[in-house]
């Protein structure tokens, strides 16, 4: 019989073999090719000491191709809980040192463990992806495995926040656990995502195209929008998410964490008093706004390379979170087009679950005109914006600081879709188009000079925030310099609000 001091070392042993994974050789590769190995991406992403590895030991039970002879501890996946600043967190990676971190049934059943746990516990979850996709040699029982596990982000949307950093492959149906959670991460030049890989590509539409080109970190971040987050390195994105995580709360029913300030609420912004350019159609940056009027000038951007002519980000405000929504006046003038809408509804839904009120800075000529826009269905992912700040019962405050025409006036959060306090500025200009357009359409006959003179006379009606505020659609006129003191008395008011609509199953936003 062994004695205890042999059983302790037996599990010494096994533990120490279990944390290496695929071994020292697979690690040594794995540090070769510029990457960390599951388990160090763990620990740079949690604080110091605090991960709880479960599941160690499990391994599979396929014997198909050979597979009876690549047996490893772990079976491809490291997950359990931890925490950061403090707070739970739960997290699981893909171990590429086991069978390229392909998916068995086996590790599926491990992330489905911890997703569950997760949701049980009203903690966030983190999945750290670098996989081969399905492991071809257990068939369906690997299919079976990812069906589970987006079941499993579907239920938790709008209960937890689920993030996915993407530090390798990721290919293949492998792509939509992801793309069903609130954020992706990517690293630049490491990390992959694509449905058909460039082989099939070629294959099926001979275009030529490597990884990069076809799914990398920039082409994500930039053009297709999948990706929300790119880190420079693995350290870099994986401080990131951290980051992301202090602005939100750990759960739907909670709000998100205060974080003391020492920036004056009512700290004046005089700098935004010239920000503002005499002509209506210079532009300026809302950025710089944003960073002028935030606790410490802290704006954390959210989707910053896709659809740059809208602005998305947390910030705080007397050290509450709030999500900003903004037009980018610096960006195509800042008009709404199909991107940006997909891009602000998204996000005014993400703030919407996790309660988080919004904040929009508007600055808008309106729809972009034209055939592609038409085409792709702009009145189809327009509607969405609408839909989303209608839907949205948080607190919502708007300020128009310059342009706000037509149906981007509507959609941007105005007092029609349920804003509950609407600011503006002396320099906004609230209409159903700008004056000479308008006056193109209404006077098409005059002669060049009379043009002028009722070009000058519609600014003069409707070039100015007045007419909206007789109407009671702008609740108070604002000095620029004023602003930040008055979207925290704004929020402070609105701190309780509660708003009821009709019992539903769930609404049908126009997708
Ligand atoms: C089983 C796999 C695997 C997989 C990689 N490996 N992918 N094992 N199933 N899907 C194994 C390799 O055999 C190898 O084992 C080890 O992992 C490392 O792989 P390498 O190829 O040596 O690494 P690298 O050169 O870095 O290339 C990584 C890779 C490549 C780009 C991911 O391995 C690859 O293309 N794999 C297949 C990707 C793929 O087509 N997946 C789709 C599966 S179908 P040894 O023992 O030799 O070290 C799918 C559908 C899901 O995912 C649908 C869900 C709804």
């Amino acid at each position: 019989m062994e004695s205890k001091q042999q059983k302790v070392e037996e599990f010494l042993e096994k533990d120490r073999l279990a944390s290496l994974g695929g071994g020292q050789a697979r690690i040594d590769k794995q540090h070769e090719s510029g990457k960390m190995t599951a388990r160090e991406r763990i620990n740079t992403l949690l604080d110091p000491n605090t991960f709880v590895e479960i599941d160690k030991f499990i391994v599979h039970n396929c014997s198909n191709f050979g597979m009876d002879t690549k047996r490893f501890d772990g079976d491809g996946i490291v997950s359990g809980y931890g925490k950061i600043d403090g707070r739970l967190v739960f997290v699981y990676a893909y171990d590429f040192t086991i069978c390229g971190g392909s998916l068995s049934r086996t590790n599926a059943n491990k992330i489905v463990k911890v997703q569950k746990m997760a949701l049980k516990m009203g903690a966030p979850i983190i999945a750290i992806n670098d996989s081969g996709g399905a492991r071809i040699q257990e068939g369906i029982s690997s299919l079976a495995g990812y069906g589970d596990i987006f079941y499993q982000n579907t239920i938790s949307s709008g209960v937890i926040p689920q993030i996915s950093v993407i530090m390798g492959p990721c290919a293949g149906g492998a792509c939509y656990s992801p793309a069903l959670t609130d954020y992706i991460f990517m690293v630049k030049e490491k990390s992959h995502m694509f449905v058909t890989g460039p082989d099939v590509v070629k294959t099926v539409t001979n275009e030529v195209v490597d990884k990069e080109g076809l799914g990398g970190a920039s082409v994500h971040a930039a053009k297709s929008g999948v990706a929300h987050f790119v880190g420079e390195t693995e350290e870099d994105t994986l401080m990131m998410v951290r980051e992301l995580l202090s602005f939100l709360p750990s759960n739907n029913i909670e709000d998100a964490p205060f974080i003391p300030t020492q920036d004056n609420p009512t700290r004046n912004n005089e700098k935004l008093d010239e920000l503002i350019p005499e002509e209506p159609s210079k532009p300026y940056d809302m950025k710089q706004l944003i960073e002028e009027i935030v606790d410490d000038r802290n704006f954390f951007e959210v989707h910053a390379a896709f659809a740059q002519n809208i602005i998305v980000g947390f910030a705080r405000l007397d050290g509450r979170t709030v999500g900003i929504v903004a037009d980018q006046p610096a960006y195509q003038a800042g008009v709404l087009d199909i991107d940006a809408s997909d891009k602000a509804a998204r996000f005014i839904r993400f703030c919407d679950c996790f309660n988080i009120p919004i904040i929009t800075l508007e600055d808008v000529p309106g729809f972009l005109p034209g055939c592609t826009q038409e085409h792709n269905g702009i009145i189809r992912h327009g509607a969405k914006i609408v839909y989303a700040y209608v839907e949205a019962s948080v607190p919502k405050i708007t300020v128009i600081t310059r342009k706000a025409y037509g149906g981007a006036y509507i959609v941007m959060s105005s007092k029609h879709t349920g804003a509950d306090i609407n600011f503006a500025y002396p320099s906004a200009e609230i209409a159903v188009m700008g004056a000479e357009g308008a006056v193109n359409i209404l006077y098409r006959n005059l002669t060049d000079d009379e043009k002028k003179k009722t070009v000058a006379e519609y600014e003069k009606t409707f070039s100015n925030p007045y007419r909206a505020a007789e109407l009671g659609y702008v609740d108070e006129i604002i000095m620029p310099s004023q602003t930040r003191m008055k979207l925290i008395q704004a929020l402070d008011m609105a701190q309780n609000k509660v708003r009821s609509t009709p019992a539903k199953k769930h609404g049908n936003i126009p997708l």
